[in-house]
């Protein structure tokens, strides 16, 4: 096994978090929305929202039979909503495609919509226990640090990463899968984007980073993501409105959301080009139907 792995293995038994989806009982279904809704949203948002979506959609039939707009509806506030349409899209290639039931091959899953290299390999290892490497921004860290010995991890390349990730997993397949989340728990616990806490770290004594004194990172600076005033808010508070309100919207009502008119229209324009919004005959606005 490689080196890294045993002490891992041992911290990640004791200092994980208990989060649902890690469960031993936990269905393939309930894996894939989990990864779909924790791409760019905190745990801590997650949680009931994955509850409430499960309670009311147990298997991928059960969201297919429903109308996308609801799919929207359930999302709230958890941001990026065109995760929600594509959650509903692969429910229904999972219904006509698979009967029904999430496949395990990577490649399978990676032609379901809105499932990339990241989800795809997250559901064969964790709700299939594959032996397939698992690399998220926590994962790309970790790899940076302890193996490369740098402070930061470059510019994304999935090939080189994913041979790398590769040569470290355990040969036997679940235990690969548990390594492949223990890695992500230590990103997200211990070796943490600001200050790492590498006096609680279970593999400091292997860490290239931390053996050759902790060198400062060379490359260019991550670009910090802005929100207010940008697009993305304006969608975020149009779409609110019509999802929070019971019947369709006008568009007097839509206009009060923001007074900037070119980023109000813009902003509408984009939701009715995603599909997260329909215009009625009638003028008003909806959330799609069927
Ligand atoms: N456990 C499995 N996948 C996870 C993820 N994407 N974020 C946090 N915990 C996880």
């Amino acid at each position: 096994m490689p080196p890294l792995a045993p002490p891992l293995l041992e911290w990640y038994a004791h200092a994980a978090r208990d989060l649902p989806w890690r469960s031993a009982d936990v269905t393939p279904w309930a894996v894939l929305v989990s990864e779909v809704m924790l791409q760019q949203t905190p745990v801590a948002r997650v949680l009931p929202a994955y509850s409430a979506w499960l309670s009311r959609w147990p298997t991928p039939a059960d969201l297919a039979a429903d109308a996308p707009g609801e799919a929207v509806r359930m999302w709230g506030r958890l941001g990026y909503p065109r995760r929600a349409l594509r959650l509903h899209a692969a429910a229904v290639q999972i219904r006509d495609r698979h009967r029904g039931a999430v496949p395990a091959d990577p490649a399978e899953l990676e032609a379901l919509p809105g499932i990339g290299v990241y989800t795809a390999r997250a559901v064969a290892a964790f709700a299939f226990g594959r032996r397939v490497p698992v690399v998220d921004t926590n994962v790309r860290r970790v790899l940076a640090r302890a193996v490369t010995g740098v402070g930061e991890a470059g510019p994304p390349s999935a090939t080189r990463e994913l041979a790398a990730v590769e040569a470290l997993l355990p040969e036997e397949p679940r235990t690969a899968a548990r390594f492949s989340v223990a890695v992500m728990e230590l990103g997200a616990l211990v070796c943490v984007a600001g200050r790492p806490r590498c006096a609680s770290c279970p593999i400091a004594a292997e860490c290239a980073w931390r053996l050759a004194g902790w060198p400062a990172y060379a490359g260019r600076p991550a670009r910090a993501q802005r929100f207010a005033g940008t697009d993305r808010q304006v969608r975020g508070l149009l779409l609110a409105l019509v999802r929070e309100s019971t019947e369709p919207v006008s568009k007097p009502r839509l206009d009060g959301v923001w007074v900037h008119a070119t980023q109000r229209e813009r902003a509408l324009a984009g939701l009715l080009t995603d599909g997260l919004l329909t215009e009625l005959a009638d003028g008003r606005y909806a959330l799609p139907g069927g």
